[in-house]
């Protein structure tokens, strides 16, 4: 029995060191099937009159084509001028839906709201990604986008742009995190016009030039992509399959591995904000009707879709390789492993070819995922619950704070930096916590001057400093060893 299945003899399943209980609301493989050969066929239509439009305007005309037409390889493309083509389609659909039928119809399908959208849980499903933002982050890169190079059907579509080969691997990266940006910015952003609303529009022309030339591509050298084996290229199952990726994967497997939990609540409201981005991109809405509905169709999709083949298991590499000591994480090759393993699993890990990072790294990254952070934000929920001090809970929370203040005075005593001499993702991790954070709980540091040195060097650098005045240009950067004035007295 593959890593995929293993059958615990009642109706649990284990998936890639997953494991969950397969219900009424879960889908077999036959029946997920026919969504592989159905697409965003409106966007299709749409195409021809887009590009006889913009060939008639000014605007400026893609000369290259976003897809490789040569063998699938690991090398950049050479037509990664999306750029041209999203900025053209967008902007000519826009100007021009009253001109045409089928852009008519689009236009109407985007900007038309679907009567299960509820305003208010929308702008809820957003703070849900502001209040967890870098444990978001952390799992939407190292979980939902690398370990999604285990998807082999998507990674026969993204080896065919070069979108994910070394070179451009980070641009690609922070794209797609401007986007989820916009998606989560303010109401104003997810409303028809607003800018999470307008990217994903470009997205899905994008999409369409993009299944449409491996399409043309296939019916002349047809061993050029083999629709019959993969499916339509951005088809609607490797569409739901993405959403699950940025909505409830991060909900259930890439923050829970992280030690965070979110309430039901916040999970419904999270993936209310995403099934709004599927509507807009084109993609089946249904299956995001109800939370359970939803995580039954994840846990369906990971158990039929997620077979890493040896492409993904390159494109995985790629990610490593153009993350690596690269801005803002500086995070050395060692920790963006010992990530990606802890937020994939072992044998998911393995098969994509994940490297075994070295000790260190792997000490630095559990403690700080599951040691310190969780320690304080329970310390933090404590103190906010205005439970008494000599409250049994209280004193285990002051304990463990006290230790882990410790021990990472100990360790900054004798290295610059939480991995050693270097500067690494584990540091960004870590400083919100040490610093702002301690405007809601206030604590102080007087008793860990190595910690309070390492403060200073934060402070001195000059991404901290920039970082600050766009985030939180109004705050004054908590470095002292004394807790600065809580927001809350
Ligand atoms: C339905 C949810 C999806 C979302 C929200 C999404 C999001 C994005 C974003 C943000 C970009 C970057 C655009 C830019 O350049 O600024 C992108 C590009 C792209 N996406 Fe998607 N995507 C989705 C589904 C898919 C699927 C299912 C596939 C393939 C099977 C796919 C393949 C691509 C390709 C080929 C590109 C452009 C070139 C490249 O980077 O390789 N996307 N997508």
């Amino acid at each position: 029995m593959s890593q995929r299945e293993v059958d615990m003899g009642t109706d649990t399943r284990r998936c890639w060191d997953y494991e969950f209980v397969w219900t009424p609301n879960h889908l077999t493989a036959e029946k997920l099937d026919p969504l592989r050969y159905s697409f965003d066929t409106l966007s299709e239509d749409c195409l021809k009159p887009l590009n006889s439009l913009s060939q008639s305007s000014n605007d400026v005309v893609p000369e290259q084509s976003p897809v490789n037409n040569g063998p699938p390889s690991n090398t950049p493309s050479q037509g990664m001028k999306t750029g041209l083509w999203k900025n053209d389609l967008y902007t000519t659909l826009r100007d021009n839906h009253e001109k045409h039928e089928a852009l008519g119809r689009l236009w109407k399908q985007v900007n038309t709201i679907p009567d299960w959208v509820d305003w208010e849980q929308i702008s809820r499903g957003q703070e849900v990604y502001y209040r967890y933002g870098l444990s978001m982050t952390v799992a939407l890169v190292f979980q939902s986008l690398l370990g999604g190079m285990g998807t082999g059907n998507v990674v026969e579509t993204l080896s065919r742009t070069g979108g994910f080969s070394t070179k451009v691997v980070r641009r690609r990266l922070l794209e797609t995190a401007q986007h989820t940006l916009h998606v989560t910015q303010s109401l104003e952003s997810i409303r028809p016009g607003g800018a999470g609303h307008v990217s994903t529009i470009r997205v899905r022309l994008l999409h369409a030039v993009v299944r449409h030339q491996i399409m043309e591509l296939a019916k002349k050298r047809p061993s050029y992509y083999n629709v019959e084996k993969h499916g339509i290229p951005i088809n609607d199952l490797d569409s739901v399959g993405t959403i699950h990726s940025f909505s409830t994967i991060v909900i259930w497997i890439g923050l829970r591995r992280q030690g965070i939990y979110l309430s039901d609540r916040e999970a419904a409201d999270y993936i209310a904000l995403w099934r709004l981005v599927a509507h807009y991109i084109g993609a089946p809405t249904d299956v995001f009707e109800t939370p359970e509905k939803a995580r039954a169709t994840m846990e369906s999709i990971m158990l039929s879709e997620v077979d890493p083949t040896p492409a993904g298991a390159v494109l995985a590499q790629n990610m490593i390789i153009g993350l690596e000591n690269t801005p803002p994480l500086f995070a050395s090759r060692g920790v963006l492993e010992a990530m990606a393993r802890w937020l994939n699993g072992k044998s998911l890990s393995d098969k994509l070819g994940i490297g075994n990072p070295d000790i260190l790294s792997w000490i630095v990254v559990c403690w700080v995922f599951l040691t310190f952070v969780p320690t304080l934000g329970r310390s933090m929920m404590i103190r906010l619950g205005n439970i008494p001090d000599d409250n049994p809970l209280v004193k285990i929370g002051n304990e463990r704070l006290k230790r882990g203040l410790s021990a990472l005075d100990t360790c900054l005593s004798s290295n610059d930096w939480l991995a050693g001499d270097e500067f690494t993702a584990a540091d960004v991790m870590i400083v919100f916590s040490l610093t702002t954070m301690r405007y809601f709980y206030p604590y102080s540091l007087r008793e860990y001057p190595g910690i309070g040195r390492y403060l200073q060097r934060i402070g001195r650098r000059e991404a901290y400093q920039r970082a600050m005045r766009i985030g939180d240009p109004q705050l004054v950067p908590a470095l002292g060893l004394d807790p600065p004035k809580s927001f809350g007295s």
